[in-house]
């Protein structure tokens, strides 16, 4: 494939963001109108700073990514989405507090033009959340079809040419897959005749992909990975991605186990905790979400580490995360992580991090990255599961016949040749033979 095959990126590119008033959202929104007006650095994007490099280490070319690929301009993005509270940008990024006020006050006529729509929003699958905005339906098919209607509207007062959505609301009751998400028919009917297995998230979702519209999940809700909607955003040719974007202990996790393991040292045992205090981790503190947060924490450690292909080392390792709703510290969570490894003669040893990290400061660039990323796979003509953004993700979704790949070295690697495949350009393999001849 070459660049000719991309279409490009000409016209305004919708963003769709359900959780519009939320930590996450405010953050990047007010980022971004930061970044146009010169008032602060897109650090943390890798679509925004930086770098690939291209052929032979000899030939010197790292160009940056936004300059190789077409990728949307900042200044053609337009901002949209839904919650369950009526309240402008301006006001959600005061209450979200991450962002200090002076620069929120720096933004603030770009934010107090944008307001959400009302959401499908239903408090069996969010114990702990409870708002005013939301909308009234017959069932879930209606809220279905009350969003798609949401979509062309904005698509149509906005002029847009292009749009994306991508999921910043709470984390959802867990929901263990079942027969009414085996094929979109069971689905379709399902929604018809309310499913409790059917979440809010799964109609936003459905109401995406019968737009055309890529879609994006930041949460580890269930939803872009039921054979469903891998079977409609397939028919459709829409490309799918995620789950729950990859921020700090699992980041750090993902940093560390690859390297731990390539040096072949033991670990018997990671035990990891939070404390938190946003909206997110008081909707957390609620046992059937955090459960559903739990399962893709938990599963990056068995695939980076494959116990089964190295149970000497692994396959008694305990691994544990807790999350703990502590509201001083709002968004500036601190996490901590344990690690009991072992090493020559079975030697043990301790790893101990303590990460004070800012959440949505960490997130806001990789939902910066992803709506830049999947616009890019939908003007290629790629459809159904982006398994090469799994750079993102605590808990990539992938083909059933495949394992998810989480380290992130590896998903960096493929990210990048990705990229030059679209381009068509050479793939790198570090094999480095002309320096042997
Ligand atoms: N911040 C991070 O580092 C991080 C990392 C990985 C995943 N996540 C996930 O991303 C999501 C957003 O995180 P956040 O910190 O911005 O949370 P938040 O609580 O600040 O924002 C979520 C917003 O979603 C709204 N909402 C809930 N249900 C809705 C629905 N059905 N329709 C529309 N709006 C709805 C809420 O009212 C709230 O404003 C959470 O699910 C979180 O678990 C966050």
């Amino acid at each position: 494939m070459t660049r000719t095959d991309i279409a490009p990126a000409k016209g305004k590119l919708g963003v769709l963001i359900p959780g519009f008033c939320g930590a996450i959202s405010t953050t990047l929104i007010g980022g971004v109108e930061a970044v146009k007006a010169g008032e602060g650095r897109p650090i943390g994007s890798l679509t925004q700073m930086g770098r690939i490099r291209l052929g032979k280490r000899t030939e010197r070319k790292n160009p940056f990514i936004r300059d190789f690929i077409p990728l949307a301009d900042l200044k053609d993005l337009v901002f949209g989405g839904w919650d369950i509270f009526d309240e402008n940008l301006h006001e959600a990024a005061l209450k979200a507090a991450v962002l200090d006020p002076a620069q929120i006050e720096s933004v603030r006529g770009r934010l107090e033009q944008l307001r959400p729509m009302k959401a499908a929003f239903d408090r069996k699958y969010v114990k702990n959340l409870q708002g005013p905005h939301v909308k009234k339906g017959k069932n879930k098919y209606d809220f279905a079809m009350q969003l798609i209607s949401d979509i062309e509207a904005f698509r149509k007062k906005n002029r847009l040419d292009r749009a994306v959505m991508i999921w910043c609301a709470s984390t959802e009751t867990y929901i263990k897959e079942q027969n009414v998400h085996s094929t979109l028919a069971k689905f379709e009917a399902g929604m018809k005749a309310d499913h409790p297995a059917i979440a809010p998230s799964m109609l936003y979702l459905y109401a995406a992909l019968k737009c055309g519209v890529p879609f994006i999940n930041g949460a580890p809700n269930l939803g872009v990975s039921i054979p469903a909607m891998v079977e409609l955003a397939r028919k459709r040719g829409v490309p799918i991605a995620g789950s729950d974007f990859k921020t700090g202990q699992t980041l750090m996790k993902t940093i560390l186990a690859p390297g731990l393991k390539s040096r072949m040292l033991g670990i018997r045992g990671w035990f990891s905790t939070n404390i938190l205090g946003n909206r997110d981790g008081e909707v957390l503190d609620d046992p059937a979400s955090f459960k559903t947060k739990e399962v893709s924490k938990l599963s990056v450690l068995e695939s980076i580490l494959q116990p089964e292909m190295n149970p000497e080392l692994y396959q008694d390792l305990y691994h544990k995360v807790t999350i703990n709703y502590y509201p001083p510290r709002g968004d500036n969570k601190e996490g901590w992580d344990n690690i009991d490894l072992f090493g020559w003669l079975d030697y043990p040893m301790q790893v101990k991090v303590d990460f004070l990290c800012r959440d949505s400061i960490l997130a806001a660039p990789l939902a910066l990255d992803l709506v830049l990323f999947m616009d890019l796979a939908k003007r290629a003509g790629l459809g159904g599961i982006q398994e090469w953004l799994s750079f993102y993700f605590k808990s990539p979704i992938h083909a059933p016949e495949v394992y998810p790949e989480n380290d992130l070295f590896v998903q960096l690697e493929k990210l990048e040749n990705n990229l030059r495949h679209l381009m068509g350009k050479g793939l790198i393999t570090h094999l480095g033979t002309e320096y042997y001849k």
